[in-house]
């Protein structure tokens, strides 16, 4: 895929309706009150918008929210599927189930963030959004529904790309976490306008991309998380391209047992063991270095307050289950992040959650902290762990997107960047 795309910096934004797609899908208090959790995500917009605000640009920002229900149809499917009584359903539910995912929360805080008014648009592309676009001035920023409130966005239906097009001369996408997916809003409506990238995407694909094409060597990659399964793909990428991988969380068991070893009540995906083993074959078949852990903090239950021990991986015994990487793991894995040139980082060590089975993942951060090297983090849990214990400002880099950073990781085409403009 080719990463070197324009940027807004490539075109002339003045005077002309900029259609902008951010990632707005920001964590909601669970009370409906509507009180963002965390704004993250829309600080992280703030650059391009005042960027295109200063060269004169009328923005028109689009995001999606959740997931909701497009139609009273798809509600009750959906709800059914979750065990409801179809009969039970009505349409005054559906529609606040659309209330609860209403990006007018986001208006208000992006209005405070930038210290100016942001209009808000009733509907996506209806008479409101319409009505309000048409109106907009070179300076005024409006903000869209949920592009998902429209049936045909995650469906990437050409007519309602062309409707959102139709409303601006310039398309420029910045919503990084959203460009795995190809909607609407993030991909079809390229086809329509010319498309450019923001700053966040910029650096996104300047940083992770260049550690994927061109790395500092050597490229050390540590894969956590408790799936082997999810992570299938980012780790057959990276065995064509790393020189160190290391392997913690919960997959690390899936590991251990397909090698034979004992892993008690772990975390295990019997079905995903030959794979484990090919992957094994493929390192050394590679020159690629795999390290598995070589001891485990082990518990007597999946809970903060259990009891537990460290043995050596592979020896858990029964009624136990591996819930961190053990003391002389950490201490191996922190070596091989010493001297690397670039560290990429995606999925925790063990339970991060419970304080007691933290230590692995804690450790593997501080390390990242201070080694001179590249230091590259996925977005979600990794990203989360960096954050709360207070080195996100040692790391080079934590990208703002979960499933796209993982696609990315991938080697996978990233539709909501392959529409953008070539440089
Ligand atoms: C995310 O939160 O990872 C992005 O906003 C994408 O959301 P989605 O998984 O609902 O497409």
């Amino acid at each position: 895929m080719n990463y070197n795309k324009k940027t807004v910096r490539d075109v002339d934004a003045a005077g002309k309706k900029v259609l902008l797609r951010c990632d707005f899908n920001v964590p909601m208090a669970k009370d409906g009150s509507g009180v963002i959790t965390d704004d993250k995500r829309i600080r992280a917009a703030l650059p391009t918008i005042q960027y295109l605000l200063d060269q004169g640009a009328a923005v028109i920002a689009c995001s999606h929210m959740g997931k909701p229900a497009a139609t009273f149809e798809t509600y009750v499917k959906k709800q059914t599927e979750k065990g409801k009584d179809p009969a039970s359903l009505t349409e005054e539910a559906w529609k606040q189930s659309l209330a609860a995912l209403s990006l007018k929360p986001v208006a208000a805080r992006l209005s405070e963030l930038l210290g100016r008014e942001v209009l808000m648009a009733d509907d996506v592309v209806g008479p409101d959004a319409q009505a309000k676009a048409a109106a907009l001035q070179p300076g005024q920023v409006l903000l869209l529904e949920n592009t998902r409130f429209e049936k045909g966005e995650t469906k990437n239906d050409p007519a309602l790309a062309e409707k959102l097009a139709g409303m601006a001369e310039l398309y420029v996408s910045d919503a990084f976490g959203a460009v795995h997916r190809a909607h609407a809003s993030t991909a079809g409506v390229a086809q329509y306008l010319p498309a450019v990238s923001g700053f966040l995407i910029q650096r996104e694909l300047e940083v992770i991309g260049g550690a994927l094409a061109n790395p500092k060597r050597p490229l050390v990659a540590i894969l956590g998380g408790s799936k082997v399964s999810s992570k299938i793909g980012v780790i057959n990428n990276l065995l064509e391209i790393a020189d160190t991988i290391i392997i913690g969380g919960g997959m690390a068991y899936t590991f251990s047992a397909a090698q034979g070893g004992q892993v008690g009540d772990s975390l295990l995906e019997a079905d995903w063991m030959e794979y484990a083993l090919e992957m094994l074959q493929k390192a050394a078949d590679k020159g690629v270095k795999l390290l598995l852990p070589v001891d485990t903090v082990c518990a007597d239950k999946f809970a903060p307050d259990a009891a537990s021990q460290v043995v050596k991986a592979g020896q858990i015994p029964d009624g136990w289950q591996g819930l961190d990487i053990g003391p002389e793991t950490v201490s191996l894995y922190c070596d091989a992040v010493k001297d690397a040139g670039t560290v990429i980082w995606n999925g925790p060590m063990g339970v991060f959650e419970f304080p007691a089975f933290a230590k692995g993942t804690e450790a593997v951060a501080e390390a990242l902290s201070k080694t001179d090297a590249i230091t590259i983090i996925g977005g979600g849990d990794s990203a989360a762990a960096v954050q709360q214990l207070g080195y996100a400002d040692k790391m080079t880099h934590i990208s703002t997107g979960g499933g796209a950073s993982l696609e990315f990781m991938e080697g996978k085409e990233l539709p909501g960047v392959a529409c953008l403009l070539d440089k």
